[in-house]
């Protein structure tokens, strides 16, 4: 592919997520240390872009490491029941001071790039009370979102700003987990994506036990996976890594979905750029946890047509698969079977009855911007099982260069004479292609 046509399909599938998101409401969870990160100021821009362009981007800042320093420069010493820190009353006016001075590291930043935001008391909390016996002081719990009023900023073109402190109706301030106010306020506000930005490189595969049937990308990345496989990765990594940062953003994002966020995705703020590839590319730059239907194979409409030919000519050209007409397409639809990502179509195969128990898959094609992640494959397993479904004994390919990999999926040699007669007349000589074919009962 050229790099004009494969710029051409990335502001292609920018536009498409932009029309698909546009207006509606994302909450970005952005940890204290991405504030101290070169990449942060990047950051800024892409959200105050976002903004910018019909986003209702609403901002959750982690303050954890920066109370820690101010409780620590004011000799106040933290204790903790389990990993929750108990707000003393000597305490609290600490961490409301670092809690405003990492919100308004946020407004910095935004201010930058002409973009007005607002640090609100949109939390409603109250006090954790005594947990076994322990008094956890200021340390308290979302009671409410206050979404009317973080409406009303939103309504205004604003940006709001949730600080890790909530108040109760008297007006008694609490240090509410800024993890807790992220998966509520997504919740409350019907955002469609939860952001979870922080410094980690989130969970890679050689680090953590990973069942195989989750894709990984490139750098070991796991692009996305349902609420089921989180829940999977959390126990098989539950033993040894339970605090672990990753795994407790993993947690989180699960948390979030259930709460009903449709996708929150765990990003690297260090990387520039990685939100506005997160949102604009079905690959994207973290790990998405979805509860939507984001990719499904299905038969092929006849809308579908113009987008598998563009995928097929690429791979026609270095002569791997036959041409086909758009009429010849038509004809056999239903044979054929498309592996849709987002809306967007990025492989496809058919399965062709030739008579006699037999069926031919073809037209197996990938898009080249999504090879090694399974399509292929999963393509090739939905067909043997139509093919059962319809009787058939025995699928076989005609492969010119494929032939390794099908013998992977478990395909056979064999010769042209065990095809059937009417498929053997439709043979083409001079293309020479392999016969591989698979019993499948
Ligand atoms: C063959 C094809 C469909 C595979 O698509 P895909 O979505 O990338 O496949 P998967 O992700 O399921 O499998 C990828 C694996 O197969 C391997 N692979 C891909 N093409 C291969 C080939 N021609 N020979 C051997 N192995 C191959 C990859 O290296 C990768 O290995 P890994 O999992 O160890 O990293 C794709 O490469 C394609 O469109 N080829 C051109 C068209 C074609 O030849 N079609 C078959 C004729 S009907």
């Amino acid at each position: 592919m050229s790099k004009t046509s494969s710029q051409v399909d990335l502001i292609r599938e920018a536009f498409h997520y932009q029309s698909r998101f546009d207006g509606s409401t994302m909450v970005f969870k952005i940890d204290f240390p991405v504030t101290r990160d070169p990449a942060f100021s990047y950051l800024m821009k892409d959200l105050a872009l976002l903004a910018k362009t019909g986003f209702r981007v609403v901002i959750v800042p982690g303050a954890k490491e920066r109370i820690d320093e101010i409780l620590e420069e004011y000799k106040i010493v933290s204790t903790y029941k389990g990993s929750i820190r108990i707000t003393a009353g000597a305490a609290i006016p600490f961490v409301e001071m670092a809690a405003f001075d990492v919100a308004t590291r946020f407004i910095t930043g935004l201010s930058a790039d002409q973009e007005d935001a607002v640090i609100g008391n949109f939390v409603r909390a109250r006090g954790l009370g005594v947990l076994d016996g322990v008094d956890m002081e200021h340390t308290g719990t979302v009671d409410r979102i206050l979404t009317d009023s973080i409406e009303r900023v939103l309504h205004l073109g604003m940006v709001p700003i949730l600080p890790c402190i909530g108040w109760s109706p008297s007006g008694k301030p609490y240090n509410v987990s800024s993890d807790e106010i992220a998966s509520t306020a997504s919740a409350a506000l019907g955002a469609v994506k939860l952001f979870i930005i922080s410094i980690n490189s989130g969970i890679q595969q050689n680090k953590y036990q990973i069942p195989k049937s989750i894709q990984v990308g490139e750098n070991q990345r796991i692009l996305r996976m349902t609420p089921q496989e989180a829940e999977t990765i959390l126990s098989l990594n539950q033993t040894e890594k339970t605090e672990d940062p990753p795994l407790r953003e993993l947690r989180l994002a699960l948390q979030a979905v259930k709460a009903g966020t449709e996708r929150v995705h765990i990003i690297d703020g260090r990387e520039e750029g990685a939100i506005l590839r997160e949102l604009f590319s079905n690959l994207g730059a973290g790990t998405m946890i979805y509860a939507d239907e984001y990719e499904a194979i299905r038969g092929l409409k006849t809308s579908d047509i113009p987008g598998i030919l563009r995928l097929m000519e690429p791979l026609i050209q270095q002569g791997n698969l036959v041409r086909r007409t758009p009429e010849q397409i038509q004809e056999k639809k239903a044979d054929y079977a498309v592996f849709e990502i987002d809306g967007s179509v990025h492989a496809c195969g058919a399965l062709h009855d030739w008579g006699g128990g037999q069926g031919e898959i073809a037209a197996l094609a990938t898009d080249p911007a999504y090879t090694d992640l399974g399509l292929g494959r999963r393509i090739v397993h939905y067909l043997i099982h139509r093919a059962i479904q319809q009787n058939m004994k025995r699928v076989f390919v005609l492969t010119t260069r494929t032939h390794d990999w099908f013998e992977f999926l478990g395909f056979r040699e064999c010769s042209l004479e065990s095809l059937p007669p009417v498929r053997r007349q439709h043979y083409d000589h001079n293309r020479k292609s392999k016969v591989f074919a698979l019993q499948i009962i």
